[in-house]
């Protein structure tokens, strides 16, 4: 039972058959959970030093009433995916920018996080112990999600003394009910995401809490989702509640700047990093809402999302469907990885 550890008999012998394929209906996977079978558990001390981590059976963990990630939000999550590939190996895609990822945001958040290395190890562990249920190909991904929280004690405001790093994993399909179909959002003139100085650059429980109300709003007016403005102008686009936003012009692909605001998406990081070398001019900049008007396309990029297309009234989004293309095909094993972003497990 390689990458399970301390397992208990019953445990290692059902992984033992984790590599057939999970009883699912894969034709119809949208995004939401399902029980997967083993998450990986590991806590830390004041000293922030993690325990080796083990893998127990999925389900609900006990945490104190007073813990710090229930009173004070104090808590962090990641998103990443794995794809099974045609020849039945397993991808995972840049687990390394997830796990610096979750160290920046620990540290706004006064908490400690895992290494890298214990990171991107206890990824592989869960997706391994949970393989049968990786999709096949071209039916989905399994969903990887990462979470570190104050589970120790607290009650005054402050740092908790323990905290808690938990990986489970859901097989999904895609992000939003339209599927690879354009998605229609509402530019929200009332919420704002994040401020300047606040917490929008890192994924705290918190940021993703807030915007529920908007969304929820939208989602009753028909709308897929809320595309925010910057808190200070009210001009400049940021985000959308769940990714990223580029405005394609021409040969221009524009992007907000990561300035503190917004999330520093490794989606948008790596559809940057495609558009360059497809010879695209690529600009982090401020972009004013009033060029959604003007734009060819519009797109939104996310682990969760991967790259999802705007309605605008121009037809097809070419630029936006070649560089999906472009970046699932690496993701999924079909092109050849030649940045290196791709883990084999
Ligand atoms: C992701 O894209 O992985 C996210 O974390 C967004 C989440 C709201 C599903």
């Amino acid at each position: 039972a390689r990458g399970v550890r301390r397992c208990e008999a019953s445990l290692a012998s059902d992984y033992t058959k984790a590599s057939e394929v999970a009883d699912l209906d894969w034709e119809n996977l949208g995004f939401g959970i399902v029980q997967t079978d083993y998450m990986y558990i590991t806590k830390c001390g004041q000293d922030g030093n993690f325990s080796e981590g083990e893998m127990i059976p999925f389900g609900p963990i006990a945490l104190n009433p007073s813990s710090g990630v229930l009173n004070y939000g104090q808590g962090l999550f990641e998103g990443l995916k794995a794809y099974r590939t045609t020849d039945d190996s397993i991808l995972l895609f840049r687990p390394e920018e997830n796990a610096l990822r979750m160290r920046i945001g620990a540290e706004r958040m006064c908490m400690p996080a895992p290494s890298v290395e214990q990171f991107v190890d206890a990824v592989k562990q869960t997706v391994l112990a949970n393989k049968r249920w990786v999709p096949p190909t071209g039916k989905g991904s399994l969903y990887i999600r990462p979470l570190l929280m104050g589970s120790g004690a607290v009650l005054g405001l402050a740092p908790a003394p323990e905290y808690t790093f938990i990986i489970f994993v859901s097989p999904v399909g895609n992000y939003f009910k339209e599927g690879l179909a354009p998605i229609n959002l509402i530019v929200e003139d009332k919420f704002h995401r994040a401020t300047p100085g606040g917490t929008g650059s890192v994924k705290t429980i918190g940021n993703y809490a807030s915007v529920l109300m908007a969304q929820k709003i939208a989602k009753e007016k028909g709308y897929s989702d809320v595309l925010y403005l910057d808190a200070v102008h009210k001009k400049y686009l940021e985000e959308v509640s769940s990714c990223n936003i580029f405005v394609v012009k021409g040969n221009v692909i524009s992007t907000p700047a990561v300035k503190g605001t917004i999330l520093p998406g490794i989606t948008r990081k790596s559809i940057i990093d495609v558009a360059l070398s497809k010879g695209f001019q690529v600009e982090e900049r401020l972009v004013s809402v009033d060029e959604l008007l003007e734009a060819d396309e519009v797109f939104c990029t996310g682990t969760a999302v991967v790259v999802v297309e705007y309605a605008g009234n121009k037809g097809v989004g070419v630029v936006s469907q070649q560089l999906y293309t472009s970046l699932t095909s690496l993701q999924m094993g079909q092109a050849e990885d030649w940045l290196g972003w791709t883990v084999q497990l």
